[in-house]
């Protein structure tokens, strides 16, 4: 039998309450072990009361790390603090850890991580990335014996919702409204369409997959400058726009970016639609993999946050997270093809103005389109040939300065994946 505390009873915590009393008898006869849900923990007593389990609420963590019983506590609280402290006290107390918390995780993964080292306890966060899906377990267990050497990643539900229904004819604003009320979206809906989750994910799972220390310094673009318009430019063209998390490891270097991307209308993860996530994976051995599954949502998540308990339980938690310091390539110099639109005044001479910026920047055209609108301010469409970032970001920045030029240029860039 295992004793497990449980700190936070909110969307996933009270999925994983109900899990382990709806499914005891499953889990017991699937694992060959019991799972006693001994303590738990919540600012608010009310959320115990309704869930029917007053008689084991405490408002105190230290309770819980207090109980001799007690050998795993799950952190499902969210965010850097008070989460961080009480992960870190939960371990030093030789509890082992379960947590959902991407935040946490991404941040300050190392200090977390050596200190379940020097405790010998285990720390497993399968839930803080692509809700469902295992891709921890794929890339950590699975997939150990093989070098990936790319990741891309649908890893945010609340923008590939928006993008998906923008593809439908709804508005962003319309879009992100119902992504809201549907509860997958973050409670501050920057992190997500921002890009910040999708780049926190993208952290914890290049640092598995490349077996690197990865610092902050991921370059992160979010999908509010998109418009159906862009969209719509995309799709003749036969592309799809995702918020793609992009991890390469190129002759030991490694490239990490999170931004509206264009990949072929026929790539697999083109057709993720909704709030689904997906992780597709390029290895030596395994050529490639995609993962695909509810990516956010209370018991989705809460299953597996319970199939770590189950691991731990059944001592097989890896507790090693050994990450070697890597070099990580300067974003200025990747390259990539590019969509650009910019909106301008529709009168003579303004192309040639854009076409000898670009052409002055070493940057080639590969096609261009605009559409007759009967307006004075309109969108032109082109479409490069590979750029070098560096050189395409002084480009739009001079774009941008001329007169004629009405609004920030969109900027997309293409993943021929
Ligand atoms: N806000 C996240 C998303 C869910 O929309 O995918 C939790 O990671």
């Amino acid at each position: 039998m295992t004793k497990i505390g449980l700190i936070g009873l909110g969307t996933i915590g009270s999925g994983v309450v109900k899990i382990l009393k709806e499914n005891k008898t499953l889990i017991t006869a699937r694992t060959g072990t019991t799972i006693e849900l001994k303590r738990v923990c919540d600012l608010d007593e009310k959320r115990a009361e309704m869930l029917g389990i007053r008689g084991i609420y405490s408002q105190n963590y230290k309770d819980l790390l207090n109980d001799p019983d007690i050998s795993t506590i799950v952190e499902v609280i969210g965010g850097y603090e008070p989460a961080r402290t009480i992960i870190i006290e939960a371990i030093r107390a030789k509890k082992n850890v379960v947590t959902a918390n991407k935040a946490v995780i991404a941040k300050h993964g190392e200090e977390i991580f050596k200190a379940a080292e020097d405790n010998n306890v285990s720390i497993m966060f399968e839930a803080a990335v692509g809700g469902c899906i295992p891709i921890i377990k794929a890339i950590r267990e699975s997939f150990a014996a093989d070098k990936i050497n790319r990741i891309y990643g649908i890893l945010n539900g609340t923008t590939n919702y928006i993008l998906t229904k923008m593809e439908e004819g709804l508005s962003y604003d319309q879009a992100l409204k119902q992504a809201q009320e549907l509860g997958f979206a973050e409670a501050n809906p920057s992190f997500d369409v921002d890009g910040l989750d999708s780049a926190q994910k993208l952290k914890i799972l290049s640092s598995l997959a490349f077996n690197a220390k990865i610092k902050d310094d991921i370059l992160t673009w979010g999908i509010t400058k998109i418009n159906k318009s862009d969209i719509k430019y995309a799709k003749d063209l036969g592309y799809t726009i995702k918020l793609l998390a992009i991890a390469k490891e190129i002759d030991d270097e490694i490239e990490l970016r999170v931004h509206p991307t264009m990949i072929p209308q026929t790539h697999e993860l083109a057709n993720i639609k909704n709030e689904s996530n997906a992780i597709y994976l390029v290895g030596n051995n395994i050529d490639k993999a995609m993962l695909y599954g509810k990516g956010a949502g209370s018991m989705p998540t809460a299953t597996v946050v319970v199939g770590d308990i189950i691991d731990i339980a059944k001592s097989s938690s890896i507790t090693n997270y050994y990450s070697e310091e890597k070099k990580l390539k300067d974003i200025n110099t990747i390259t990539c093809r590019y969509y650009l639109r910019p909106n301008v005044l529709d009168k003579p001479g303004v192309f040639a103005m854009i076409a000898d910026i670009l052409g002055k920047n070493n940057i080639s055209i590969s096609g261009v389109s605009q559409k007759e609108l009967g307006k004075d301010i309109v969108p032109i469409t082109i479409i490069t040939h590979n750029v070098r970032e560096s050189d395409m970001m002084q480009a739009v920045d001079q774009i941008n300065k001329l007169d004629v030029v009405k609004s920030k240029t969109v900027v997309i860039r293409i993943e021929d994946i």
